[in-house]
């Protein structure tokens, strides 16, 4: 029996055994998918321990994605797998991002104010770790121009020194005179989820033709995309890719890909609206 493991501290609040004992069900496989409380100060031990116990790897949240030391080696990693008995990292939420936006805004990176003239350009809100994936995930797919924006300025412009000059960071004020020029907006930061404040925009400025997108999922429909979709953008909720970055790591673990479907996104939605 192969078994996987998602570790973080606390790690109660983890969709991630949802979504993966689903598909081990549908898929009907000989594997497990375990939450594990683990300490900061356990990590190293756990990771020995479990080599000798049939894991063949799993999902790393708060506070290991940001302390362990091999996600500090890749910037930050979700997802452990076992290769010739060491363990490797990877990071699979800029997969996850853009397998939803293709999945559900077809064509998203082809159309928009700037990119119909070649030059794709993104607006982010927020520089954690979730915006250096979605960073990456433009740069991998032409954008030209991707401007950060951030309450904190210095860690917008952080991430702009470590991505080059395409990376643009701005202050959240700035956010009236850059929207229009945008194909694409995302929201990467906490504002808009349940128990944070609102993200507070102006969209005058925002054009029919941006793709809007916000990462936050509880709620599914936040405020942002409520008021974008009432101007006809067309707009791409969070759940997606909570659901696609978890596919990545499935098939390396297991030996199968599996398929995010309408039941899985509405299993999982189920267990959100049961426990809010
Ligand atoms: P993650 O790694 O999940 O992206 P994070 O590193 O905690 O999470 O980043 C959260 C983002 O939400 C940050 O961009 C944060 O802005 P700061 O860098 O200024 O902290 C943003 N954020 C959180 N609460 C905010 C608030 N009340 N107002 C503005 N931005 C906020």
């Amino acid at each position: 029996m192969k078994k996987a493991f998602v570790i973080g501290h606390p790690i109660a609040h983890s969709r991630s055994p949802l979504i993966h004992n689903y598909w081990i069900a549908e898929l009907g496989l000989d594997a497990s998918y375990e939450a594990i409380n683990v300490a900061p100060d356990g990590l190293a031990d756990f990771l020995t321990e479990i080599k000798e116990q049939g894991f063949v790897g799993g999902n790393v949240t708060i506070p290991h994605s940001k302390t362990a030391d091999i996600a500090k080696t890749l910037g930050a990693a979700n997802t452990l797998y076992l290769e010739n008995n060491s363990w490797s990292a990877t990071n699979t939420d800029g997969y996850g991002f853009l397998a939803n936006l293709d999945n559900e805004a077809p064509g998203w990176d082809k159309r928009g104010p700037a990119g119909q003239n070649g030059a794709k350009t993104a607006l982010i809100i927020g520089a954690g770790g979730a915006s250096r994936a979605i960073i990456y995930s433009f740069l991998a797919r032409g954008f030209q121009t991707i401007h950060i924006l951030n309450r904190t300025l210095a860690r917008a412009q952080t991430l702009a020194a470590q991505f080059g000059n395409k990376i643009h960071p701005a202050p959240l004020e700035a956010f009236d005179n850059l929207i229009g020029t945008a194909d694409i907006f995302v929201n990467t930061s906490s504002l808009g989820m349940q128990g944070q404040p609102p993200l507070v925009l102006n969209l005058d400025n925002l054009a029919t033709a941006t793709t809007v997108t916000d990462i936050v999922y509880t709620p599914l429909e936040t405020e942002l995309l409520t008021s974008a979709r009432a101007r006809g953008n067309s707009c791409v909720d969070g759940l997606g890719m909570l659901l696609h970055q978890a596919v990545p790591g499935f098939e390396k673990w297991f030996g199968q890909r599996p398929a995010v479907t309408p039941a899985l996104r509405a299993h999982i939605l189920d267990h959100l609206t049961a426990s809010q």
